[in-house]
């Protein structure tokens, strides 16, 4: 597959409102391949609060990707074509593995795909969560998302729970 030079930077201020958009992209996809997991109709403004809380998150890594084929005026950004994020969580002593490094989300938006960024996002994020001193990583997949679960394995990751689910009622 073709490969770009991709220049992977932590997220700005700035950067919200873009990140915010490219999020609502990530979900309204898994839910188009997943109906459980359909959007209410006001997502797109709870995500900007959302995305908003992420800035400045104690324990939360965000890294965006810049367009390897954007054009702009000298001065001017490069816009963001995705973004990975991810968070250092502890578990209880009980478990030999206790500080986990989570992957939460990673996202590249559809014309940029297939070109070596969501591997760069991954590498780099896993550098800054081993960098935090991490035992073990881990990442949830969505089941109908082989995009996903392709990425995951290429960089080594490998099945460890399954999540089941059902309605709640019955009757
Ligand atoms: C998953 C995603 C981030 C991959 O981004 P990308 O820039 O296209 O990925 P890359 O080009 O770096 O691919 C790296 C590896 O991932 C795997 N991969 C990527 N897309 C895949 C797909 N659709 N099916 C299976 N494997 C895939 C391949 O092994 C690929 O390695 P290769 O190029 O040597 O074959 C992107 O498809 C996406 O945003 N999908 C929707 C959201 C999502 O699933 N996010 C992941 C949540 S953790």
């Amino acid at each position: 597959m073709p490969q770009s030079a991709a220049h992977v930077r932590p997220l700005r201020r700035g950067d919200l409102p873009r990140l915010a958009e490219l999020r609502l992209w990530y979900l309204a996809e898994t839910a188009r391949l997943e109906p459980r997991l359909k959007l209410m109709p006001d997502a797109r403004e709870r995500l900007t609060t959302a995305v908003t809380s992420w800035w400045g998150e104690e324990g939360r890594i965000t890294l965006v990707v810049e367009d390897p084929l954007g054009m702009v005026p000298a001065g001017e950004e490069v816009p963001i074509v995705g973004y990975i994020t991810g968070r250092v969580s502890v578990w209880p002593p009980v478990w030999k593995a206790q500080r986990v490094g989570e992957v939460v989300e990673a996202f590249v938006a559809g014309d940029r795909r297939d070109r070596g960024l969501g591997r760069t996002l991954l590498a780099h994020l896993v550098d800054a969560l081993v960098a935090r001193g991490i035992d073990v990583l881990r990442a949830k997949a969505p089941v109908k998302n082989d995009g996903s679960v392709g990425l995951l394995a290429a960089s080594g990751f490998e099945p460890l729970f399954h999540q089941l689910e059902r309605p709640g009622a019955t009757h």
